[in-house]
C-alpha cells in the first residue's frame, strides 16, 4: 500500500477541508470552527501555513501549546491535519538578524518586510532556520495521532540575484558542465566577448543595460527551479527522517512558469494544485481543466489533490466576482471528474484582517448561515457519495507536450523572431478543441512514456533537446500521428540554433525545409487554401516553407508566399505528421485538430455532447465513472451515457439519456462491460 493509498483509507475516500489558521483566533472560536466543520463534512485540514512567527515568536524560542491543543481537538473530533511547515513566510526577526535572507529581485531591489515568500533560495541562512524549525515541528508532531499529511511549506516560488545565489548558481553550473570550456561553449560566449576564464566570474543574470545572454538566462531559469526544489527536499528529508509513512507534498501553482514541475513531482506522494479559476472569466473552466489533466499526468496518471480553490470570489485581483450559486460545486466535481482525490480550499474561516480579508472562506465573514455554508454543507454531503471514485484516474489516446524548458525557452529570452509568444495560451489553444469534443488528454513530458497514445500534440516545441527530438520522431515512426505547430525543433537545448536550416530538428520528420520564418505585421492576415477546397484566413506567423518528403494540406492564397504550403502532412516512418506553419484562425484550426484525430481513430465516446457539458471518465479495473457536468447557466442538455448503472449523486439507476439541469451535475457509475 502505497502512502496515499493510506491517506484515502484514513479520510475514507475523499479529502474535503481547508487551510486552517487557527493561530488568527481565540481558542473559543476553534470549537465552534470543528463543530461547523463537522457539520460541513471536513476531514482535513492544512494547518500552519505560514504559522512560523506563531511557533517561534524570538529566535529559538518555541511556543507549540496552541498548535498541541488545536492538533488535539482536531483529533477528538475525527479530522485529519495536513500539517505544514511554516517556512514560506520567515518572521521579521529573523529578517532583521540576517536581511541577506530577503530576495534581491533582478533589477537590484531588495524585497522588504510585510508580504510573504520573502526569502532567497539559495540562502545558507534561510535553509538553517527553516531546517530548525521544520525539525522542531517534526520531533513534536510526527506521531501525533491527528497527522495525516505534510505540506512543506507554501508555493514554492521566489526568484532572487542575490550573493548567495550567484555562489549556488556558480555551484549548480560547476555540476552542469563540468568545465568552464563546456560552460563558454554552451553559452556561445565568443558572441560578445563574453567568455569566462574562472568561475568566480559568473553571477546570476541581474537586468544588463539592455540584453542578457540567452542561455545564461536560460540556466539561471533552470537553476532558480532546482534550488527551490533544493528547499523542498532538504524539509521533506527532515519529515521522512521521523517516519517514513506519512505522504509529503507541496502545493503548486496553475501555468507557474517558475518551477519545472516534471522534476518535482517525482520527489512528492502526491501533487497538489492551488487554482484560482476567474468566475469574471466565462471559460476559466477550460484552462482548469488543462490543469487538472497536467496534474493527474505529472504522476503519469496518479490522482492528485485539489489544495486551494476559493468557495466564492478571491481577493487578488482588481475586480473579484462572485462564484454564482452552485459554480463552486460544480467546479469542485470538475477537478474530481479530472482524476482529483480531494477537494481543498483557501481558507476554512475568512479572516478578519491581513491582505486576504475579503478573500472567500467555507465559513465566510456572514457565518454559518450563509450561501456560501450552506453549499460547502452541501458538497460535503455529496463528496461522501462520491467516496468510490478516490483512488480511480483516467486513460487517454492523445497527449499534449507540456514542457518548461520550451516555455522558458520561447518566454525567457529575447532575440526570437518575435518575442510575444505566450506558450501557456498557445499550449490552450491546441487544448481546447479536444475539450470541446470530449477527447480525454493526457500531457506528457519528453521523458514521459508515450505507449499506447495515438495522437502526440507538439505546440510551438522551440527549443527541445536532442532526447526529446529522438521521443517525437520515434513515436512517428512507430506509427503515431504528431501534430506540431509552427516554430517547433528550432534550437538545442543550449538555445542554440540546429545547423542545416529551420526546422533543424525536424526537417526529415516535417517532410520540409524553412528557409526563413515570415513573422506577420500587426494587422497582416493571409488568406488559406486548404487542398479540398476550403478556405480560411490566417495571421502573425508565416513560414517560407519548402517541401521535400512533405504534401500540402493548404498553401497561401496570396501575398509574397503564394503557393507555399501554410500545413504540411507527411508520412514519416509508420507514422503521420501534419505541421501547421501559420497561425490559422480557430475555427479553421479546431477542425484541423478535430480531423487529425479523427485520421488516427481516436475513440470519441461523447460525439454529439454539445461543449458547455464537459464529460470526463475516470475508472478502475471494475468500474467507470462518467461525469456530465454541463457548465451553462441557462441551458439544459441530455446526455446519452451508453450503458446502464447509477448517479452516485441521486443513488438513482440511469439507463440511456441523462437531463442536465443547467449548471446540472452527473456522476455515473458503470460496471465494465
Ligand atoms: C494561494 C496561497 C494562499 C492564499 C490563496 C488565495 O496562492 O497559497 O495562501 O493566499 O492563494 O489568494
Amino acid at each position: 500500500m502505497t502512502r496515499m493509498d493510506a491517506f484515502r483509507n484514513r479520510v475514507g475516500g475523499l479529502a474535503y477541508g481547508g487551510d486552517y489558521n487557527p493561530e488568527q483566533w481565540d481558542p473559543a472560536v476553534w470549537r465552534e470552527d470543528v463543530r461547523l466543520m463537522r457539520e460541513a463534512g471536513v476531514n482535513t485540514v492544512s494547518l500552519g501555513v505560514f504559522a512560523w512567527a506563531s511557533l517561534e515568536p524570538e529566535p529559538g524560542k518555541y511556543e507549540f501549546g496552541w498548535m498541541d491543543e488545536i492538533m488535539d481537538l482536531l483529533h477528538e473530533n475525527g479530522i485529519s491535519v495536513n500539517l505544514a511547515t511554516p517556512t514560506a513566510a520567515p518572521p521579521v526577526w529573523l529578517t532583521q538578524l540576517h536581511p541577506e535572507v530577503f530576495p534581491i529581485m533582478a533589477d537590484g531591489e531588495r524585497f522588504g518586510f510585510g508580504n510573504r515568500l520573502h526569502y532567497d533560495p539559495s540562502s545558507p541562512i534561510y535553509r538553517e532556520y527553516a531546517a530548525n524549525i521544520t525539525t522542531k515541528l517534526a520531533e513534536r508532531y510526527s506521531f501525533h495521532p491527528a497527522l495525516a499529511m505534510w505540506h512543506i511549506s507554501n508555493e514554492y516560488g521566489p526568484t532572487a540575484y542575490n550573493e548567495a545565489a550567484s555562489v549556488n548558481f556558480r555551484r549548480w553550473l560547476r555540476r552542469k558542465y563540468g568545465s568552464l570550456d563546456a560552460l563558454n561553449e554552451a553559452w556561445t560566449t565568443r558572441f560578445w566577448s563574453q567568455v569566462y576564464t574562472d568561475w568566480d566570474q559568473i553571477e546570476v543574470p541581474h537586468i544588463p543595460r539592455t540584453w542578457m545572454n540567452p542561455t545564461r538566462r536560460l540556466d539561471f531559469k533552470r537553476f532558480t527551479s532546482d534550488a527551490l526544489l533544493e528547499c523542498y527536499l532538504a524539509e521533506r528529508d527532515i519529515v521522512r527522517s521521523f517516519r517514513d509513512d506519512i505522504p509529503v507534498m507541496t502545493n503548486f501553482m496553475r501555468f507557474f512558469r517558475h518551477a519545472d514541475y516534471w522534476k518535482w513531482a517525482p520527489e512528492e506522494d502526491a501533487v497538489a494544485l492551488d487554482i484560482y479559476p476567474n468566475p469574471a472569466d466565462a471559460d476559466s473552466h477550460v484552462s482548469a481543466a488543462f490543469q487538472y489533466d497536467l496534474f493527474r499526468s505529472l504522476k503519469g496518471g496518479q490522482p492528485w489533490m485539489l489544495m486551494e480553490q476559493a468557495a466564492s470570489a478571491v481577493s487578488q485581483w482588481p475586480l473579484n466576482v462572485v462564484k454564482e450559486p452552485g459554480r463552486m460545486r460544480l467546479g469542485s466535481l470538475q477537478a474530481l471528474s479530472r482524476a482529483a482525490d480531494s477537494v481543498m480550499f483557501f481558507q476554512w474561516r475568512a479572516s478578519r484582517g491581513g491582505q486576504e480579508r475579503f478573500h472567500s472562506a467555507m465559513l465566510p465573514h456572514s457565518g454559518p448561515d450563509s450561501r456560501t455554508f450552506k453549499e460547502v454543507v452541501g458538497l460535503g454531503r455529496e463528496l461522501k457519495l462520491l467516496a468510490p471514485v478516490a483512488g480511480t484516474t483516467s486513460r487517454s489516446e492523445i497527449a499534449i507536450l507540456f514542457d518548461w524548458d520550451g516555455w522558458w525557452g520561447l518566454e525567457e529570452t529575447a532575440g526570437l523572431p518575435r518575442n510575444d509568444f505566450g506558450y501557456a495560451d498557445t499550449v490552450m489553444r491546441h487544448y481546447t478543441p479536444l475539450w470541446e469534443r470530449h477527447y480525454p488528454v493526457d500531457v506528457v513530458s519528453y521523458g514521459s512514456a508515450l505507449d499506447g497514445y495515438k495522437v502526440l500534440v507538439v505546440p510551438n516545441a522551440y527549443l527541445i533537446h536532442d532526447e526529446g527530438v529522438r521521443r517525437v520522431t520515434e513515436f512517428a515512426r512507430d506509427g503515431g500521428t504528431v501534430l506540431m505547430s509552427f516554430f517547433s525543433g528550432v534550437v538545442d537545448g543550449s538555445n542554440r540554433v540546429r545547423p542545416d536550416g529551420y526546422p533543424g530538428a525536424f526537417r526529415e520528420l516535417v517532410g520540409a525545409k524553412i528557409d526563413e520564418y515570415w513573422p506577420a505585421r500587426p494587422h497582416e492576415e493571409f488568406a488559406i487554401a486548404f487542398a479540398d477546397g476550403r478556405r480560411a484566413t490566417s495571421t502573425w506567423w508565416r513560414e517560407d516553407l519548402h517541401l521535400e518528403t512533405g504534401t500540402a494540406l493548404a498553401t497561401y492564397a496570396d501575398g509574397l508566399l503564394a503557393g507555399r504550403a501554410a500545413v504540411v502532412e507527411n508520412r514519416y516512418g509508420a507514422g503521420r505528421v501534419v505541421y501547421v506553419a501559420t497561425l490559422l484562425e480557430q475555427a479553421a484550426f479546431d477542425t484541423l485538430v478535430a480531423e487529425t484525430v479523427a485520421a488516427a481513430s481516436v475513440r470519441r465516446r461523447f460525439e454529439g455532447v454539445p461543449a458547455h457539458v464537459e464529460c470526463s471518465v475516470r475508472g478502475d479495473e471494475t468500474h467507470e465513472y462518467v461525469f456530465l457536468l454541463n457548465h451553462s447557466g441557462e441551458l439544459s442538455a441530455s446526455v446519452p451515457v451508453g450503458g446502464e448503472g447509477t448517479d452516485l449523486l441521486t443513488g438513482q439507476p440511469v439507463a440511456g439519456e441523462v437531463e442536465l439541469a443547467p449548471l446540472g451535475a452527473a456522476v455515473i457509475r458503470l460496471a465494465h462491460t
